[in-house]
């Protein structure tokens, strides 16, 4: 996998294209296990953690095939299916417990290694395991596996959540379309990639009501059958290319997004002097001065995205004046700036507050990528720095950036993966 070395101090020009939301997709290739049959998901990201869920599901049984050509995935699942999902799949990638929901409604039994916390944070699981248990699952752990079982057909059940949680939204949603009843779930996830699952799922035979606002009301039916679904856009890597636009400065075109997931974020570039338009399925970014400093705060969607708050960092880094930047969602999403701070930005952590006080320019050196939205934001950060900057750990953006690097050199920034050993000589 090797590292990115970037050259920085050049102007990014052109048009990119984004594929389908990798947290939307991995949950699609888990909603398919609801359906015996051949289901084909379109409009799917080449990325490292598609390669991961299609492992974890064959495993269970399925058959994936991927064609990376037309970016489409045929997923058949058998009658009988695994209950298992084992610790060396799970622990390369947390969305591995999407298949909790599938494998219960399905088997009514699942046995899933405990992903843990990670880099951003500790990441808890109460909110799936208590919405499950009021639809009768049975849950424990042992030996760090989560076991959970249920003796008959799940029943429906009122379900608040404590936070407006998507990987417990996803579990319930999954759960309840086969359940017995009508379930709902208040202070349900809004998300873009939450709406898309809705829609897959609806495609499938489901009836869920509420979709896209916060009380999800999920009327339970017999079974589902197999669909054809495309993937909602990635919002996350149309931001990212947004905020490249305003870091390195120029004039960016992103095709096959929907602005409309961006609005909060595309409204801070306005703030920050940037020059956004927007057309039905794409939007264009141009920034001719130097930036000015903008405060963000992260919150559940339609709030400004935690997935995009290291890409804002490195954005008030190099730009004019002051800002603060507050982290509502993962306690540990702060952890990158230390490898920010070696590329001579200016940010002071107090709790959940960064405060960024921006530079002319940052200076290249080699840094770790600690996740994927830390790797990018780095690689954005070495488009403004004097000299090199190596990045290191690529894997982290292998896992979510389809085709980053050659969009970047596409766009006019002099960039290369680089082997490992090259990488370690600099
Ligand atoms: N939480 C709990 N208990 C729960 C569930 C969540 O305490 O039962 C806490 C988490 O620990 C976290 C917060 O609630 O502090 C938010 O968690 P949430 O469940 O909303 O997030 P997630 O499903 O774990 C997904 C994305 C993240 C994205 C968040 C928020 C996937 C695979 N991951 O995580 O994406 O940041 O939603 O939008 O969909 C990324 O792509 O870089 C990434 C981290």
């Amino acid at each position: 996998m090797g590292a990115f070395r970037i050259s920085g101090g050049h102007h990014l020009t052109g048009e990119v294209s984004v594929r389908g939301a990798k947290n939307s997709v991995l949950k699609l290739m888990a909603v398919a296990l609801l359906a015996e049959g051949r289901t084909t998901i379109t409009n799917v990201p080449d990325i490292m953690d598609v390669t991961i869920m299609g492992q974890l599901i064959s495993r269970l049984g399925a058959t994936v095939d991927f064609d990376s050509e037309q970016r489409q995935l045929i997923i058949d699942v058998p009658a009988e299916l695994e209950q298992r999902a084992d610790y060396d799949l799970v622990r390369q990638m947390r969305a591995s417990i999407s298949v909790l929901g599938p494998l219960i409604a399905r088997l009514g039994v699942a046995d899933i290694a405990l992903p843990g916390g990670d880099a951003i944070g500790s990441r808890g699981l109460d909110m799936h395991m208590a919405g499950l248990e009021r639809m009768g699952v049975k849950v424990t752990s042992e030996h760090g596996y989560l076991l959970a079982s249920a003796p008959e057909r799940l029943r429906a059940a009122s379900i608040w959540l404590d936070f407006p949680s998507v990987g417990a939204t996803e579990t319930l949603l999954m759960a309840s379309v086969t359940a017995d009843g009508t379930t709902v779930i208040d202070n349900a996830a809004r998300e873009p990639e939450i709406v898309d699952i809705c829609e897959m799922l609806a495609g499938m035979g489901a009836r869920i009501g509420g979709v896209g606002t916060s009380t999800l009301v999920i009327d339970g039916v017999d079974a589902l059958h197999p669909t054809t679904h495309a993937t909602v856009p990635d919002r996350i890597v149309a931001g990212t290319w947004a905020a490249a636009a305003a870091i390195a400065g120029g004039d960016v075109t992103v095709h096959g997004a929907d602005y409309h997931h961006l609005e909060i974020a595309l409204d801070k570039l306005t703030s920050a002097g940037a020059d956004v338009t927007t057309a039905s399925d794409m939007f264009r970014v141009r920034m001719e001065d130097r930036a000015t400093a903008v405060d963000i705060v992260t919150l559940p969607y339609p709030g400004f995205p935690t997935d995009l708050q290291p890409q804002f960092i490195t954005l008030n880094a190099v730009s004019q004046g002051v800002a603060m930047v507050t982290e509502n969602l993962f306690e540990s999403r702060f952890k990158f700036v230390n490898e920010l701070v070696r590329l001579g930005a200016d940010v002071r952590i107090e709790g959940h507050h960064a405060l960024v006080r921006g530079r002319e320019r940052l200076s290249g050196a080699p840094v770790v990528a600690t996740d994927i939205r830390a790797g990018a934001s780095l690689v954005l950060a070495g488009l403004v720095a004097n000299g090199e900057t190596l990045v290191t750990e690529v894997h982290h953006i292998d896992r979510g950036y389809d085709s980053f690097v050659t969009d970047l050199q596409s766009l006019g920034a002099d960039i290369e993966r680089v082997p490992l050993p090259l990488a370690a000589s600099l």
